[in-house]
């Protein structure tokens, strides 16, 4: 092995004040990749601080359609306005529709003081960060 070997830091983004996200709120952020530009979200569900991105696993499409948030409150899911999909707002697990158990893109998340780092690297099955 030579020396050369080097490891890149994944991005990341930093979400001002993501860390006071109130319960069931959410907010969107830009993941400006000029290869593939696209969103991702925050949201926070019983006490727990997630990031995920804005895409559905099944078809490569923001999950609102760009109009709005991907959590609705109301149903207390995440959901695909393409198909009316529903997924777990703390796994991202499809739980109903036409990606039934596959899982929304989550990203490893660390909070900074008030601000919540997001980091660009998806999560493997069972890691539980924050
Ligand atoms: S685009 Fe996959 S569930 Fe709608």
């Amino acid at each position: 092995m030579s020396g050369d070997d080097k490891t890149l830091a994944p991005p990341t983004v930093t979400i001002a004040g993501g860390a006071l996200l109130e319960e069931r709120a959410s907010r969107k952020f830009s993941i400006d990749d000029e290869r593939d530009p696209r969103e991702g979200f925050i949201l926070r569900y019983a006490g727990e601080l997630r990031a995920f991105e804005n895409r559905c696993p099944h078809w490569q499409v923001d999950l609102d359609l760009g109009m709005g948030e991907p959590y609705l409150d109301d149903l207390q899911k995440i959901f695909c306005r393409n198909h009316a999909a529903i997924f777990d707002p703390l796994t991202g697990v499809c739980e109903s529709g036409p990606c039934l158990g596959r899982s929304i893109r989550r990203y490893p998340i660390r909070i900074e003081g008030e601000d919540l780092i997001v980091t660009l690297e998806a999560m493997n099955e069972g890691d539980d960060l924050v």
